[in-house]
């Protein structure tokens, strides 16, 4: 093969043809892997229905069941576990602050009474989003103590960029000394 390419035209134009029909091949069979994962996710989805969908009268939030004024805030139950409720409305958090143990689960219950709204802690993974109608709940451990900002992330309206709260993230002892069975806590100044 001492040619040079110009004697040998029509054999390096063959090979060009052979390379491209390989990566045409190639490509070809991306395209339908991620097709068919998007088929298989997608029917996977929706043929399960979620694993529970807990709703709420939107018109009573306010003033009857779990979610009154009298009720938000930081509870820790005499099998020692914490839960947090809290509202959302346009636009603040209610309540404004928010207590929590490190190293403790901490079970979130929240709702909203007008629109979507939701929040994320800091840097932690907790977020979610509250949806009038609908309880919203996670579990979660907080690894570090220190106060974290609680933003709502889903736009909310006008007044979106204003609505947070904070979150006071208390070492287990701390948390402990402040807690009553029953009596719910919260950090926002009286
Ligand atoms: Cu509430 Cu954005």
């Amino acid at each position: 093969m001492s040619a040079t390419p110009d004697a040998m035209p029509h054999g390096s134009e063959a090979v060009a043809i052979a390379a491209e029909r390989r990566w045409a091949i190639i490509v070809c069979a991306i395209v339908a892997v991620l097709i068919a994962m998007m088929v298989a996710t997608g029917v996977h989805w929706a043929a399960m229905p979620p694993s529970r969908v807990e709703t709420i009268d939107v018109k009573s939030v306010h003033v009857q069941g779990e979610f009154v004024e009298s009720n938000l805030g930081t509870t820790m139950a005499r099998d020692g576990k914490v839960t947090v409720r809290l509202i959302a409305q346009q636009y603040s958090f209610v309540p404004q602050c928010i207590v929590v143990p490190a190293e403790m689960p901490v079970t979130f219950r929240g709702t909203s009474t007008d629109a979507i709204h939701g929040f994320m802690v800091g840097r932690t993974n907790a977020n979610t989003m509250l949806i009038p109608g609908f309880v919203s709940t996670f579990t979660m451990t907080f690894r570090k103590s220190g106060e974290q900002l609680m933003p709502c992330h889903e736009y909310c309206g006008t007044g979106h960029e204003a609505m947070w709260a904070r979150v006071q993230v208390l070492p287990p002892q701390e948390f402990l000394a402040k807690v009553r069975a029953g009596e719910r806590l919260s950090c926002v100044p009286r």
